[in-house]
């Protein structure tokens, strides 16, 4: 969705993106939208400003990179149903809560190339550099309130078991859905939650993916796939692939059965991690995670400390 009154800039798009790297002449453009030359020659400059790939050439134009490009039309369904693009936001959390406001569906997912506020775990900023894969997806569970925390482990598995497939990676989780590869943080998850009474309104899943950027970040060592890979990768095979995943793990919601393969993928448990949560910092030597998806670790007086929400970095 680059929005309702840019639908010609979207069918600009569609066209060039289905040319597949050959030339589109303008004269086919202005024909297929029913605008004028020089509207085409504005939408266009108008669209190669917002950054895309489009390379004008004395018979028409030609979109340089269109595997890159996730909107709707470049997707098979179910996906090209599910996918809510948009070029620039603030931030896909902030987006996704008015989209399920308004309305939109289970597993609708909000997909920005940019995002100017993006937000990371305990309000932290969340930079969103060029080639990264920054999206929310919109969950209405049946499950109450205390029950959704499973769908942020399916989420972080799902991820993890298609990276690894995908790539041939051994990337791994670490409490509570953060991905690593080598030490070093491959993508991070957000989630919030809106509440009805008893019963969840919404929960908004957000994931960013250092997929072709270069990460650059304070807090942490961050790592992207085009760093381990040597190559630029696909984020819409990524991107499909996860949302297949996902959806499977998630039609039969099985609590332990997910918190048991999630413990078979993390590299939290056993290793000394320090905790920050909004007011505390705890240390010590991570044992376990309860069913819950708490995180209980040993202190150094060998006191067990359960948490049920923080950063953790591992020592
Ligand atoms: C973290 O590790 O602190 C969580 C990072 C979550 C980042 C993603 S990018 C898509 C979505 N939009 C945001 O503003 N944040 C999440």
């Amino acid at each position: 969705m680059v929005n309702k009154k840019n639908n010609n800039k979207e069918t600009i798009l569609e066209l060039l993106y289905k040319a597949r790297g050959e030339t589109v002449s303008g004269v086919r453009i202005s024909e297929a939208t029913g605008i004028s030359r020089v509207a085409v020659w504005k939408h266009i400059n108008a669209l190669k400003q917002n950054g895309f790939p489009i390379d004008s050439r004395p018979n028409g134009y030609v979109l340089s990179d269109p595997e890159d490009l996730l909107l709707p039309f470049c997707f098979d369904q179910p996906v090209k149903e599910q996918i809510l693009y948009f070029q620039k936001v603030e931030t896909t959390m902030d987006t996704a809560k008015s989209l399920a406001r308004e309305g939109a569906t289970h597993l609708s997912c909000v997909v920005a190339e940019h995002q100017t506020k993006g937000r990371g775990r305990l309000n932290r900023e969340w930079v969103s550099s060029k080639g990264g894969l920054w999206f929310t997806l919109i969950l209405k569970p049946p499950e109450p309130p205390p029950l959704v925390y499973i769908y942020n482990f399916a989420a972080s598995l799902s991820l993890s078991r298609v990276l690894n497939r995908l790539f041939d990676l051994d990337v791994s989780v670490k409490w509570p859905n953060d991905l690593l590869l080598g030490g070093e943080k491959l993508a991070g998850m957000l989630s919030e939650m809106e509440t009805q009474g008893d019963m969840v309104r919404f929960l908004v899943i957000g994931i960013g993916i250092n997929v072709n950027n270069d990460p650059a970040n304070k807090e942490f060592k961050a790592i992207s796939l085009k760093n381990i890979l040597k190559k630029k990768v696909s984020r819409k095979q990524i991107l499909t692939a996860f949302l297949s995943e996902f959806q499977n793990r998630i039609q039969e919601i099985n609590c332990p059965d997910i918190i048991n393969q999630w413990k078979e993928q993390t590299s939290t448990i056993g290793s000394r991690v320090r905790v920050e949560t909004f007011d505390k910092i705890y240390e010590g030597k991570a044992v376990d995670v309860d069913e819950t998806g708490a995180l209980i670790i040993e202190d150094d007086q060998q006191k067990l400390k359960k948490i049920i929400y923080g950063d953790c970095f591992h020592a």
